[in-house]
């Protein structure tokens, strides 16, 4: 184990506890705790205008459910043309913050994957990850979004949102006509982006002290194109930090010499026209090339986390 620093004593402890408590409940358990954790170390990390985190004891409170959130569709979003693969409305799941976490928020982009084409984006359609037709009307809030203080110290009291993902590109095309192939589609993933985060200021993001933005996988990829535009939604005097976790995707060639990740992003970013997002990305590269982290990364003022295992089991299978 490499030394610890003072900061995270005090979590490695918690930990601990908390594992002998709950005994074998499975790795991936322990390891949205661990990311939780992880996340908990950076975002209290004190940064330029941040102060000092406080030294909080923590009770152990019996073992509980989780708690059931619901599904909000997001008012007006269709006039404003936000809408998910088949036209629907976007929706996320909104656990209001109390205490002292009535002015934090932390946000939680969805993630899986990316439709490449006009048939897998129509078997998406029919799925949770192209309309809200089909999203849970109810989730399950666990790990980084639980309100159970023994399970999620540092963020149980914050408002808490898991924003839905259906629009096929990362919460990142925009692309004016609806296309047609015998039924409609739309992409109009920035629109979404732009749709809940006005809703979200209007229920108190506006006014957030603290503010966190992450996101797994796909939506972790969403979290490095977002994080700077979160930023300037918020009060100067706010910190906002982001966290993308499992999303830095490699634009490597396999060992074919093909670069499979490359070619599955070209076909997105020219599906969805992502490369208007992207206005730093030079002329010369192909459209996919500007939609890997490598390239989103480098124009990030924001304080970002990376979170990413060395062998990530999904990337492994692509190369
Ligand atoms: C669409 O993409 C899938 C993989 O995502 C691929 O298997 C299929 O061949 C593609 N279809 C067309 C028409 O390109």
């Amino acid at each position: 184990m490499p030394p610890l620093t003072s900061a995270a004593a005090p979590a490695t402890h918690r930990l601990r506890l908390w594992y002998r408590r709950l005994g074998r409940r499975g790795a991936a358990g322990v390891a949205a705790f661990a990311a939780a954790l992880l996340a908990a170390a950076f975002f209290l990390t004190p940064s330029r205008d941040a102060t000092a985190p406080s030294t909080t004891s923590y009770p152990s409170y019996g073992h509980r459910l989780p708690t059931l959130v619901d599904l909000t569709l997001v008012d007006g979003a269709k006039e404003k043309g936000a809408v998910c693969l088949d036209g629907t409305p976007p929706g996320y799941h909104w656990l209001p913050g109390f205490g002292e976490g009535s002015d934090k928020w932390l946000l939680h982009l969805e993630g899986g994957s990316w439709c490449r084409n006009l048939t897998v984006c129509g078997q998406r359609k029919k799925t949770n990850l192209g309309s809200s037709d089909y999203m849970e009307r109810q989730v399950e809030f666990v790990g980084i979004l639980s309100d159970d203080e023994l399970q999620n110290p540092d963020f149980y009291n914050w408002n808490k949102v898991k924003v839905m993902y259906c629009d096929g590109a990362s919460f990142s095309g925009n692309v004016e006509a609806e296309f047609q192939d015998g039924t409609s589609f739309f992409f109009r993933g920035q629109r979404i982006w732009e749709a809940v985060m006005d809703d979200l200021l209007s229920k108190g993001l506006s006014r957030a002290k603290e503010a966190f933005l992450t996101g797994c996988s796909a939506g972790g990829l969403s979290t490095y194109i977002h994080c700077d535009d979160f930023r300037a939604l918020l009060p100067k005097a706010s910190t906002v930090k982001c966290l993308a976790d499992g999303g830095f995707f490699l634009d490597v060639e396999d060992i074919s010499g093909r670069r499979y990740m490359r070619s599955f992003y070209n076909d997105v970013a020219r599906l969805q026209d992502v490369r208007k997002k992207f206005p730093h990305c030079r002329s010369d590269m192909e459209p996919g090339q500007c939609f890997f982290p490598r390239e989103v990364a480098k124009g990030i003022s924001t304080p970002m986390f990376i979170l990413n295992p060395a062998y990530d089991v999904w990337q492994i299978g692509y190369h």
